[in-house]
Formats: C-alpha cells, structure tokens, sequence
C-alpha cells in the first residue's frame, strides 16, 4: 500500500474559546497538512474536542444545561472558528462520541487483559463545600517537587512533572477555596513501570525524535515511572467497563488521544474507508501537533496505551511548540489580557492576515511573543512589500498590454536561469523544513522566492521597456518570467495564506489545483498566455492608529 500520513493536532478542550496560543498546533497542523498536500501526499488531518471531564460537568451546570447540550454547542462554536480560520481540518469529531467510547473501552481491556492494569485504594481530595471530588485542575498547591505554588492537581507547570493529586502540599480548591478533605477509594492505574522498557526502545529507535520530545521521556524513564490513576468519581465521560467501577468513568487524558483514532474512524465511515488503513497499517506516519505541555502525555502514556495490543501504529512524528505569550505576559480571559480566537473574528482583518502574523512568530525552539506593533510591521512590511505589492505591480504593468505572452524556459537569460536554481533551492528547503515540523523556516523560503521577484522586477524595469515600442518583446519576457517568480511565490504562500494567494492566482487567470500543485518539475513555468484582469490590492495596510486602539482594548 502506498504511503500515507495522519496528522492530528491537540484536541481542544470544549470548555474553552482557543486563545491564540492554544490555536498554534491547530494552525501548524493545517500548514503542515497543506504543505503535504502540495507535494501530492496522501494525508488526513484530524482533531476533535476534549469533552470529558469536571470542567465540562461544572460549566453545564453554570449554564443549566446538561453535559450534551453544553457540549454540542461548545463544539459548533470552536467548529465555527476553525472554519473562520481557514483551518481545513477532514474530520473536526468529538470525544464524546459512541466511536470514541468503544474504542477506549476496547483498549482498556485489551491492557487489563494483558496485565497492565493494576488496583489500588487511594486517597482522593473532596471539598465538602462544594460536595464534589476535586479533579486535577480543580486543585491547586504547592508542587511536591520543585516546591512552586500554583500546582495543579496532575502537572506542575513549573518542572512538568506529573503529580497525584494527595501529594500536592497545602491544596486548595479552586472554586471555593476550602481545604479539601482526603477520601479514600479504590481506583484503577495504568502500570506505567511495566512499559518502561519497550517505550524506551520505541524513543531511543525512532529517528524523529529530537529536542523535548525525545529528552523529556528519556529522563523520566531514567528517574522511573510510576503508575498512573487512569479513573475519575465522575459521571461525564467514559464508563469503566469492569464490576466495582459502575461510577467512576475514565480520565480524560485516558479518553482523549483515543479521540484521535475515534474521530479517523468516524470519517473513514462517512467516506466509505477503513480507518484500520491509517491506523493499523504500517505505511502510515502518524504525526502529532501540540503544545508542550502535552508532550508527557504523548510521549509517556498514548504509547504505552496504543501498545496494548501490536496492532496499534505508534507515533512517527511529535511535533510540539513553546509557549506564545501575549505583549511579554501569560494569555488570561480574566485578567482580560490577550486576543481570543472569538475576538479575532470580530476585528476587521482577515484571516490571512492573521494566519501570516502568527505563522511568522510561530513558537518553534523557543517561545515567541504576540506583540501588536509587530503584528503590523509583519503584515505591512513582509507580507504586503514582499508580496501583495509585488503581485499589484506586475499586474498593474501587464495590465497595459492586455495579455502576456507565454515563452518557453529555453529561452532563459543567465541571470533568469540563477533565479530559477534559487527558486528550486528554496522549494527543497521548503519541503524538507516542513517535514521536520519548523513551519517557520518555510515560511521563510516562500519569502525568499517574493525577495527574488521584487529584485528582479527592479532591476529589469519592465515599466520602462513598456514605452518603447522597440522593447515591447523585452517586456513581455521579463513580465512573464515576474509572473513564473510570483506563481511559484503564491503557492508556496498558499498553505499559510490559503485564501489571497488563490485570488492572486485567480488574478492571473492560471488554474490552480493545490493538491499537488508542486508535484511536477519545479519551479513552475506558465505555460499559457497570461489573459489580465483586474488588478486588486491583496491586503490594506494596518494603520498605526488601529493598532495603538486594539492594544489598548485587549
Ligand atoms: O491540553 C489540551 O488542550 C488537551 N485537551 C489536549 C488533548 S490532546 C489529546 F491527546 F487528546
Ligand atoms: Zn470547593
């Protein structure tokens, strides 16, 4: 069977409206899939919502609404805002769905079954104010490790560490500030130290792994894994198929990668395909976009769950990003500091200015900063001078002539013949930066093509040769070879700028198919003449005004 490629990104939690550091994995995973696409891969992009859990008990009840109805809603609206962004995600499932319950029931008994399930009785935090079992990120204290304040109940955001919630030193409740109390209860944990071993070999074998996703796990195998409680004293979630368990449903860190094969598998039924081809089928590279909070939890336990049973295909790729912070501080709803992804719809850019800004600063190797002069100095000095103007001019210019005529790479003049081996240069790189998940670096070369363009252009003048009746075949060769440079920048744009970049190619009256668009020879060559239309600005200019307004109000 030929090759193929899943990729996924973190499943966002239906609790939240994405702010736009939780939105970069989304973001990734598209550009990625996009990229992909390009070449004429065979690839799926999946994501679904994170739906168990307490949060979503709690904000039901704020709402008065029980847990589906919240849930349902919650769902369109992140669904909403995906599609506002052009995120062109082939399944957006959900966590809650009847695929997702039977596959985590199935892969939980595949692992009880096999012995990788143990028992035990453990001490539980219960606020009796509140009259509810305390989940992890209803608790916060001290972490026993490294001792920092503002622990949650199952990580500490300072050292990473995974915590069970009874060690936490000085908890309290998140919702009403009372001590909990400790409460015992049986509950069923996912024996981690006896996968040590095999995951080992599966991080140290698979050459992908680079950076914190293969260090991170390394050294927490090397410190020894604990086992890890995998049940909740909920309702809302996954019902434990084992006697004794009728009330408790599984955690959600447990239910939520198994999200991935579940919503895989709910779009192969509605598309007449297996998803056991993707899933089960060793010529798929599976391949995981998040943040790097998740890292743990991908590299630890969803390996150790998918060994349960040989046939599960394990990640090829993890791809995980630092943190994007807002004008050099934390995003937060509360304190009203950073831009939500539900704002964005409301202010007057598009989302390709958006998607440009953000794919500049991706967070990649290290954190990065939204900052909103940057925003406009990236949109009006990058993607506007680099591109939309490069774009406006050319066409402004062939515009006079009506039509240009196409010519044949055999007649290509020294330097034209340079710029085609840079171009070519760039789109390898481009592929291969892509590949190895640094988004930004391909970025780059698609910017590196338009840099090409514009010294061209300036340097050939062909607003001059336009004059004289004795250049007009000049002319017409240097604006067809400008129009050569600005297709190849487009499509190399488009994964980042789906939408302009097609009106750009549309500009120009070129077919445009962008699922393998560059599969053929390289560069790319217009090989038919060149019928003008309109000549359209891509982007307005942000104005100083705007930005000093906006930076204000968020
Ligand atoms: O951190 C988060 O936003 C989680 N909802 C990610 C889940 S990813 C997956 F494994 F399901
Ligand atoms: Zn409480």
């Amino acid at each position: 069977m030929a090759k193929k490629y899943l990729v996924t990104s973190a499943l966002p939690y239906i609790n939240n409206i994405p702010h736009l550091g939780n939105f970069i994995p989304l973001l990734r995973s598209d550009i990625y899939t996009r990229i992909l696409k390009l070449q004429g891969e065979n690839v799926l992009y999946i994501c679904a919502t994170d739906e168990s859990g307490t949060r979503t008990e709690i904000e039901a009840e704020k709402k008065q609404m029980n847990e589906e109805q919240y849930c349902k809603i919650m769902h369109k609206k992140i669904k909403d805002i995906l599609d506002w962004f052009n995120i062109e995600v082939d399944y957006f499932g959900r966590t809650s769905s009847e695929s997702n319950h039977e596959l985590t029931k199935e892969i939980f008994l595949d692992l009880h079954k096999q012995g990788y399930i143990c028992e035990k009785e453990i001490a539980l935090l219960y606020c009796p104010n509140c009259k509810r079992y305390l989940p992890d990120s209803y608790v916060e204290g001290t972490c026993p490790f490294c001792k920092q304040p503002g622990a949650k109940g199952d990580q500490c955001d300072s050292c990473s560490k995974f915590i069970n919630p009874e060690e936490l030193i000085d908890p309290k409740c998140k919702l009403c500030g009372e001590k909990p109390l400790i409460k015992k209860d049986r509950h069923l944990f996912l024996d981690l130290p006896k996968f040590s071993a095999k995951l080992q070999k599966y991080i140290e074998e698979n050459k992908n792994f680079r950076g914190i996703e293969k260090n991170l796990p390394l050294a927490w195998i090397k410190d020894g894994l604990e086992p890890r409680c995998i049940s909740r004293n909920l309702k809302w979630g996954v019902k434990i198929p084992l006697d004794g368990y009728e009330d408790k449903v599984f955690y959600v860190w447990f239910d939520a990668p198994i999200g991935y094969i579940a919503a895989t598998k709910d779009y192969c039924d509605k598309n007449n395909l297996n998803y056991k081809d993707y899933w089960q089928n060793k010529d798929t590279d599976i391949i995981h976009f998040m943040g790097k909070d998740n890292v743990p939890f991908h590299t630890i336990i969803w390996p150790a769950e998918l060994m349960s049973n040989k046939k599960w295909n394990l990640p090829s790729r993890i791809y995980s990003n630092e943190f994007l912070n807002y004008e050099k501080g934390k995003f937060s709803k509360s304190n009203n500091h950073g831009v939500f992804c539900d704002d964005v719809l409301k202010l007057k850019y598009n989302s390709d200015t958006w998607r440009f800004y953000l794919s500049s600063v991706l967070p990649e190797g290290k954190d990065s900063d939204f900052e909103w002069h940057e925003f406009m100095e990236k949109i009006n000095n990058e993607l506007i001078a680099n591109y939309a103007n490069f774009a406006y001019r050319i066409i402004s210019i062939a515009k006079r002539f009506g039509q240009i005529t196409a010519l044949d790479e055999t007649g290509l003049t020294k330097e034209e013949k340079e710029i085609a081996e840079k171009i070519k240069e760039n789109i390898d790189n481009y592929f291969s930066q892509n590949i190895k998940g640094n988004l930004k670096e391909s970025l780059r070369n698609a910017l590196n093509i338009g840099s090409l363009g514009n010294q061209y252009f300036q340097k050939n003048k062909p607003w001059e040769l336009i004059k004289d009746e004795s250049k007009k075949t000049e002319a017409n060769h240097v604006l067809w070879f400008s129009f050569c440079i600005l297709l190849n920048t487009s499509v190399l744009l488009h994964p980042f700028i789906p939408t302009k970049t097609k009106e750009s190619i549309k500009q120009i009256d070129l077919e445009f198919n962008p699922n393998n668009a560059l599969k053929s020879k390289i560069p790319l060559m217009i090989k038919k003449n060149i019928v003008l239309t309109e000549a359209k600005p891509l982007f307005a200019k942000i104005q100083d005004d705007d930005i000093k307004e906006l930076k204000k109000r968020f």
